[in-house]
């Protein structure tokens, strides 16, 4: 991406100054680096402790632990921060929550902070925020957007998915870029709109854009021939281990609710046998089941309940080859869990990343689950930091 003539950096020395709101696993902080945006973190904030134990192993440093919601405008004053990063709790807008939106107890904090833009002495200039698709049709969008307009904000939304930049991982995430003016976007024709594709991003004109939802299969089809295969994006190629109905592993239970210990991980003689799928879920949940091949171009979003429960959650690999037709031959694919660093492989997160020793595996795909695809925020960090000359 060629940027040389247009500034990424605050009076083109200076690095712009960030806060990092429901940091988690520091995905966006990560995007940030992968963006080569000239960019301190000042800060991360997040109630959960086990995501700060990880953000802390990682980048040395523990985000502020509490409740976004007790944050006042003097607090944020105090950061003198330049643009706020923001990936709020999503199950208020998501198809298997109740979609209450702002209702929710989830949403309040998020709103309580943007309420605090008017009240600050020095209103961040740029703003980005992540969650599911869904929340650009709720009352949380609405208010959201008010909010921005009442405070001279420009904005441009896109929903994308990883599959778009030759990733094989479908994850398509809503996402919001606003700036403060007089500031303004590169591509400034797209003002105020929602756009499902990376056109802008990628320096292509307004003819090669789509700003609805033109998303064909021809569109897909395409998209999918330029995916690098899902093999590169592995840490363990070879066929399980045990793969046969005497496998200690496979426990007696036909529940979709996977139940297994959450112990050590490590990289031990059970290594292969911790990520075998239960003959008797493939049975049971073998047609509900999303199965990818090493060669395959695509596999589902993993959610914060993968491995917990395998309907919906995220995909499953087949570690050897098979017709993926009936049950019994679905048994003979030896299917396996992605493990926790083979779904940050798919986040794009980076090789130096990793878990302390003491999260365990459901807290890992948890946490994963809740984090965000470095491959397309980075991008899209790059162009809102990206100044027209
Ligand atoms: C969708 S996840 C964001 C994950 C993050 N982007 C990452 O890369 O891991 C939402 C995060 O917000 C945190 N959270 C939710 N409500 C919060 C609140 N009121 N105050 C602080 N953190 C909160 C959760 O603990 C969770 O880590």
């Amino acid at each position: 991406m060629e940027s040389k003539c247009f500034r990424n950096s605050k009076d083109g020395e200076q690095p712009w100054r960030v806060l990092e709101f429901y940091s988690g696993i520091g995905g966006m902080r990560y995007s940030l680096i992968n963006a080569a945006v000239n960019a301190v973190v000042l800060e991360a904030f997040d109630i959960n402790d086990v995501a700060n134990d990880v953000y802390e192993h990682n980048f040395g440093h523990r985000p502020h632990q509490g409740n976004i919601q007790t944050l006042s405008a003097a607090d944020i004053d105090g950061y003198k921060a330049d643009a706020w990063l923001l990936s709020p709790p999503c199950q208020p807008y998501t198809r298997q929550g109740l979609q209450k939106g702002s209702k929710d107890a989830r949403a309040s904090s998020f709103l309580k902070i943007l309420e605090l833009i008017p009240d600050t002495t020095r209103p961040p200039l740029f703003l980005f925020v992540e969650n599911v698709v869904g929340f650009e049709t709720s009352d949380t969008h609405e208010m959201m957007m008010e909010i921005l307009r009442k405070n001279q904000f420009v904005t441009q939304e896109f929903i994308l998915s990883p599959l778009q930049f030759g990733i094989p991982y479908s994850r398509p995430r809503y996402y919001c870029l606003a700036k403060r003016k007089p500031l303004t976007f590169r591509s400034a024709q797209h003002d105020n709109q929602l756009l499902w594709s990376p056109g802008p991003l990628l320096w292509q004109d307004e003819n090669t854009i789509d700003k609805d939802d033109d998303q064909s299969q021809e569109y897909w089809d395409g998209l999918l021939q330029h995916c690098q295969p899902i093999e590169n994006f592995l840490e363990w190629k070879g066929s399980a281990n045990g793969c046969d109905s005497k496998s200690s592993f496979l426990a007696d239970n036909d529940s979709e609710k996977v139940d297994k210990d959450d112990g050590d991980i490590g990289h031990n003689s059970d290594f292969s046998s911790q990520y075998l799928v239960p003959s008797s879920l493939v049975k049971r949940w073998g047609n509900a089941m999303d199965i990818v091949f090493p060669h395959s171009k695509r596999c589902c979003c993993f959610t914060k309940s993968y491995y917990r429960y395998v309907k919906g959650t995220g995909s499953l690999l087949a570690t050897k080859q098979g017709t993926e037709k009936c049950k019994s031959s679905l048994e003979e694919l030896c299917l396996r869990y992605f493990t926790p660093r083979e779904v940050a492989n798919l986040h794009s997160f980076p090789a130096s990343f990793q878990f302390p020793q003491h999260v365990s595996l459901r807290q890992r795909y948890a946490l994963l689950g809740n984090s965000l695809s470095v491959g397309v925020v980075a991008p899209l960090l790059q162009y809102l930091f990206t100044e027209p000359p």
